[in-house]
């Protein structure tokens, strides 16, 4: 990357200059690119770890198109976890631990076990885990006595098609092509179940190609802890869930708290560890000394961040990821990916983002609501909306208050918390695959326009220039 800049600008301040080049099509570049030393990723996105941004569904939905997910920590330990599970269990072709109901069940609750475990078809099992039937939402919609038994409406066993442990997949597809069947238990010889394959994620993982896995074939997904109180014990339980990487969540990771949480995380367990956030060279040398594995950059550009306004403190966004990447180049040849926190309210922030020289960006804003991100839309004056809160907003640090089952007066409480976020509506925007494809669109684009058919080459040859604010006023369509 070419840094020839005053410091202190962000993404509005410039632009990148075209050059000459040789690509012939946006589908020539590749986004492949590094989330931490060892971790990569096919798409430079990750959603952010708020609570309004990222759970199970847009976890899935970021891994699927390439990208990673970070589990908010805003959540009991055996929620966040849980939450790890179902990103983990989404695309593995061959389900290990299905979701089980006893013959005994009734349908009432059964229906709450389908609409907890989001899922419609489900398999009936003895309590030594002998297959008995199937019972899906066709069984259960039309029935009026919801105090029925399981055994009553299920498909029996005898009319089940069922496939052995150890089948192989296209030997798995022929069967559910063949009797038209949608799940395919697999069975040992004494009728004991072993997994499950469903024709879903066969299709699903036959059309994302770019999708980002671990040595298993699952998702990849990463979750967020704090650097006191219960961080430890949580980082534990959420490696065990197989959480890819843990992303330390505070607003000032150079900081000897900080610094103290990675030691200690890193020389404890065997994981992949993101710390921050930083904007200075000095906090990226400290966390890259005390074993970080990548940095994340950004204090205070975020759209929900009220830290600036409140505390004076910041460093604007574009200076601040050009000199945290340029630091992380001395350390451990290099290695260390810097991670773009905040700020990013289009490609052509991603973009410029990401030719200052950061490997990935963590998004929050754009990802907020749409279909994927927590919570349902509401309708204000014929308009859906979703909310969106910075994790230091007044609610937010109430919620989390609750969470902890803390002792305290709410309203005594609310007039303690100094709020460093703010919470908003933003536009209901639909599928988060339609924003990420326009994201990566306009990205692969710029791309093309610098001559980098990787973003190892948009380092080497972006060249921001400074722009006016007559400038500025031309980059937008007028007249
Ligand atoms: P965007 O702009 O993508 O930013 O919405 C997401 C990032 O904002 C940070 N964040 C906060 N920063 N106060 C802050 O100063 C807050 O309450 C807050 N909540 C989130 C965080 O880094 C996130 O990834």
């Amino acid at each position: 990357m070419k840094d020839d800049l005053p410091f202190n600008l962000t993404f509005d301040d410039v632009l990148l200059k075209p050059r000459f080049s040789q690509i012939k099509s946006r589908g020539d570049v590749s986004l492949r690119t590094k989330l931490t030393s060892s971790l990569f990723l096919n798409t430079p996105l990750i959603s952010a770890n708020m609570d309004t941004v990222t759970e199970s569904k847009m976890a899935i939905a970021l891994a699927e198109e390439g990208g990673i997910g970070i589990i908010h920590r805003f959540l009991a330990i055996e929620d966040q976890v849980a939450k790890v599970e179902r990103v983990k269990r989404k695309t593995n072709l061959i389900i290990e631990n299905p979701y089980i109901a006893g013959p005994e069940m009734t349908l009432l609750e059964l229906k709450k076990l389908m609409k907890e475990k989001e899922s419609h078809g489900i398999l009936v099992a003895d309590e030594k885990h002998r297959l008995l039937g199937i019972v899906t939402n066709r069984d259960v919609v039309l029935e009026d006595d919801m105090r029925k038994k399981v055994k009553e409406v299920m498909t029996p066993r005898n009319k089940l098609i069922v496939g052995k442990a150890g089948i192989t997949i296209e030997e798995a597809k022929k069967l559910l092509k063949h009797h038209k069947i949608e799940k395919l238990p697999l069975v040992d010889t004494h009728d004991i179940l072993q997994g499950l394959i469903t024709l879903k994620d066969i299709v699903e993982i036959e059309e994302k190609r770019l999708a980002v896995k671990d040595k298993k074939g699952r998702l990849l997904v990463g979750a967020a802890i704090g650097v006191k109180g219960d961080f430890f014990e949580r980082a534990g339980a959420l490696l065990s869930a197989s959480a890819d990487v843990l992303v330390l969540d505070i607003a000032h990771g150079h900081s000897e708290i900080a610094v103290n949480a990675v030691k200690k995380i890193k020389n404890t367990f065997d994981c992949e560890l993101v710390a921050g956030n930083v904007a200075t060279a000095d906090g990226v040398k400290d966390l890259i000394a005390a074993g970080a594995d990548a940095v994340k950059v950004g204090i205070g550009p975020g759209a929900a961040c009220s830290t600036r306004i409140v505390t004076g403190v910041g460093v604007p966004q574009l200076s601040a990821i050009l000199e945290c990447a340029l630091e992380a180049q001395k350390y451990s040849k290099g290695k260390i990916p810097i991670i773009a926190d905040g700020g990013i309210r289009s490609s052509a922030d991603l973009m410029k983002a990401l030719a200052a020289g950061a490997e990935t960006a963590i998004l929050g804003s754009l990802f907020a609501g749409t279909d994927e991100s927590p919570g349902a839309a509401i309708l204000k004056d014929h308009k859906k909306y979703k909310l969106y809160r910075g994790m230091a907003s007044l609610t937010a640090n109430l919620a989390k208050k609750r969470i902890d089952k803390e002792e305290f007066d709410e309203e005594v409480a609310a007039g303690e918390v100094i709020p460093e976020g703010v919470e908003k509506l933003v536009s209901y925007k639909g599928s988060v695959h339609e924003v990420i494809h326009q994201l990566l669109g306009g990205l692969r684009s710029g791309m093309s326009y610098l001559n980098a058919k990787t973003i190892k080459d948009l380092h080497k040859n972006a060249q921001f220039i400074r722009i006016t604010e007559a400038g500025r006023e031309e980059n937008a369509p007028h007249d």
